[in-house]
């Protein structure tokens, strides 16, 4: 069974305070927006899935109980309260995607003559938490699509007939599994994926300096599901590649441009360069939810900086030398010209393929 970082039934919504793990496992009632866009600033639930959701179920369960006078005054509070889950963090789009297309229904419902302010309620909490099982079902085809890409291209290398090679080697970064979405994971469900396929022999996960999400929580994960796992510092990739004879890198997005720059986790950058450098291929895994296409390239994300303190202290230990200055962007943009592959649950494209590819699925 893999970890639940959402517990939610109607009225009701508990997250998983990663804040605390691998320590303590404590979930915290969200009982409102105003809890939901705390849990998220705070990171105490963290991961562009995991934020879109928690932000639109911190919506749900505050107007669950609420009576509306009519339809336009739910409509009204439902934007207002979108608008303000989308200031919580600024870098991944899934809670802007969210959002326009939650805005988009209640503007529908609003003008749809046939139902009441009640049935109108009821059919925005039901697209609310149908975002769960979606995403659960996003992130298995990720996996399945990641998974087949990795192999084909193992074999292609290889010259051999697909399927016919033995299990490999990947590395990961930040966390991008059970604790980052509904359930399975992006990036992290295509090593499940490898794992259930018999063909994980290895999975690396890097420490992910400052936050840590690395050896916290996708250590956590990969602990917790038995995979043969190792963890490294940040500082070790290119050595790594060097020695360990890593078939591919695969990571997670917080927001992909329509070009294929992509923002992730600081580091990802780094670790493309490294990948480009050892001529082993790096994925990107992201649901059509991390999916930009209204901004053209990389340039034209917003690169949230975080607190000083999350690089000049661990836990309550200060490691660097009072006074000096510090420089904390919690992503980096990957250069579209470093991507090997962005795995979705529709299907694995180039780069440059991606704006095509996208628009006519979204359009079929
Ligand atoms: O700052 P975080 O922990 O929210 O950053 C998370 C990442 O960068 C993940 O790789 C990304 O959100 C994808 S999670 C499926």
């Amino acid at each position: 069974m893999s970890l639940q970082s959402i517990k939610y039934s109607r009225g009701s919504l508990d997250i998983l305070d990663q804040l605390l793990l691998p320590v303590q496992s404590k979930y915290v009632a969200v009982r409102g927006v105003e809890d939901g866009w705390k849990v998220i600033n705070k990171m105490q639930v963290r991961g562009a899935p995991a934020i879109a959701i928690v932000g639109c179920l911190s919506l749900a369960v505050e107007i669950y109980p609420e009576e509306f006078e009519n339809k336009k005054r739910l409509r009204q509070e439902v934007e207002g309260k979108l608008n303000y889950l989308v200031s919580a963090r600024p870098t991944a789009v899934n809670m802007k995607i969210a959002a326009d297309e939650l805005l988009a229904l209640a503007n529908d419902l609003t003008k749809d003559e046939t139902i009441d302010v009640a049935a109108m309620k009821d059919r925005f909490l039901n697209a609310t938490e149908a975002m769960l099982e979606k995403d659960i079902a996003d992130n298995r085809a990720i996996g399945a699509h990641g998974a087949k890409a990795i192999l084909k291209r193992v074999a292609e290398t290889a010259g051999a007939p697909t399927g016919t090679t033995g299990p490999v080697r990947v590395l990961t970064h930040c966390n991008t599994g059970s604790l980052a979405t509904a359930g399975y994971g992006t990036a992290l469900g295509v090593v499940r994926q490898l794992a259930e396929l018999g063909k994980l022999e290895h999975v690396y996960c890097t420490e992910t300096r400052p936050y840590n999400q690395g050896a916290r929580l996708t250590a956590y994960e990969l602990v917790h599901e038995k995979f043969p796992a190792t963890l490294v510092l940040d500082s070790m990739v290119a050595a790594l590649l060097r020695a360990k004879n890593v078939a591919g890198v695969v990571v997670g997005a917080d927001r992909v441009a329509a070009n294929g720059d992509t923002a992730n986790k600081i580091g990802t950058y780094q670790i493309a360069v490294v990948a480009k450098h050892h001529g082993v291929p790096f994925y990107v895994a992201a649901p059509l939810t991390s999916i930009d296409l209204a901004i053209p390239g990389g340039d034209h994300i917003i690169i949230e900086e975080r607190p000083d303190r999350e690089m000049t202290h661990v836990g309550e230990h200060r490691i660097a030398a009072p006074g000096i200055n510090c420089w904390n962007p919690a992503f980096d943009v990957t250069p579209a010209s470093l991507i090997t592959g962005i795995i979705t649950e529709r299907g694995v494209f180039k780069p440059e393929e991606l704006k095509e590819a996208i628009t006519k699925l979204l359009e079929s």
